[in-house]
């Protein structure tokens, strides 16, 4: 007697619909007809006896049999991968996509590191994910990536962390504000002045809040701004003081702000190449984290000199 299985576009049909939570993103994303996308959902309905999703308002929902297949999906789309990571290996070449996805601070360092590992290895092709903290976390969760960038891990996912490069966080005024002509400022005279804070949930916001809390001093928050860039533009048009990523002030040259010399400051932490256990290193994976661990530090130190 033969199972029925569901089939592997069904599975595809299955994730995208998680994904999208809508049929008609889903047939757009996937680049077929939304009937045929109806149709093939109520035939893996049919299969497994129960509906695999239900309407909620206008977004489409998986019910707790849809969830399952989703489980089950993820599974075996996960082994494919790593199928495939083990026929690359066996072939011995460092070759194919290195996806990665970072939060924005990282934006200022990292194509600096990429570019030297893409000279090294000419025949890789490298996929850069650039976006908030949210994201990227959620794509560590979904393990869409070979590695993630951070040096405050979020918590509740299961992985391998490599500690590669140091993140200083210091503290920036305009040029000309009255703090920058101190040799040192404590953090009692700094908790007087309006702060631009980055978002909820950033390393940054978190370390610097730590160590304001960890000393007995509040930080005075005017203002919150999702962006290293535009806090500098804010700091330097005088909104306020802030903490960013020494990273952030080598690389994007902004005229009109000064590094303040703050006791406790600057707050050191690392940049840590971070990968969802569940994956399985590639070749090419393993040619990037060794390269970040021999030549990251040094290829940035020659890059800030440049600068
Ligand atoms: P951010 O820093 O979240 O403030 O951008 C990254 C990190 O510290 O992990």
């Amino acid at each position: 007697m033969s199972v029925k299985q569901p089939t592997i576009r069904q599975l595809q049909l299955i994730q995208a619909l998680a994904r999208y939570q809508s049929l008609s993103l889903v047939a757009e994303k996937l680049y077929i007809s939304q009937p045929s996308v109806s149709i093939q959902l109520k035939n893996l309905s049919d299969l497994v006896g129960l509906p695999v999703y239900h309407m909620k308002g206008r977004t489409v929902e998986l019910t707790d049999a849809g969830k399952a297949i989703l489980r089950c999906a993820n599974q075996i789309f996960q082994s494919l991968d790593n199928l495939k990571t083990d026929i690359d290996n066996l072939q011995g070449v460092v070759t194919g996509t290195l996806s990665i996805a970072v939060v924005t601070t990282a934006q200022y360092f990292l194509p600096v590191l990429l570019a030297a590992f893409a000279k090294r290895y000419p025949r890789i092709e490298v996929a850069l994910e650039i976006a908030n903290r949210e994201t990227i976390h959620a794509r560590l969760r979904d393990n869409s990536d070979d590695f993630y960038l951070f040096s405050q891990v979020p918590p509740g996912v299961e992985v391998v962390e490599t500690p590669f490069l140091d993140n200083e966080l210091v503290v920036v005024a305009p040029e000309r504000h009255e703090l920058s002509l101190q040799s040192s400022v404590s953090l009692a005279r700094l908790s007087h002045y309006p702060f631009i804070l980055r978002e909820h949930g950033s390393g940054t916001r978190a370390a610097t809040q730590k160590l304001f809390h960890q000393q007995g001093f509040v930080l005075s928050e005017k203002m919150t701004i999702a962006s290293s860039e535009a806090i500098k533009q804010a700091v330097a048009a005088g909104l306020g003081l802030a903490v960013l990523s020494r990273h952030s002030l080598d690389f994007g040259v902004t005229p009109g702000l000064k590094i303040l010399p703050v006791e406790h400051f600057p707050i050191k932490s690392q940049w840590r190449l971070v990968q969802n256990t569940a994956r399985k290193p590639s070749l090419l994976a393993q040619a990037f984290q060794q390269f970040m661990l021999e030549n990251g530090m040094e290829i940035l130190a020659n890059a800030v000199n440049r600068c």
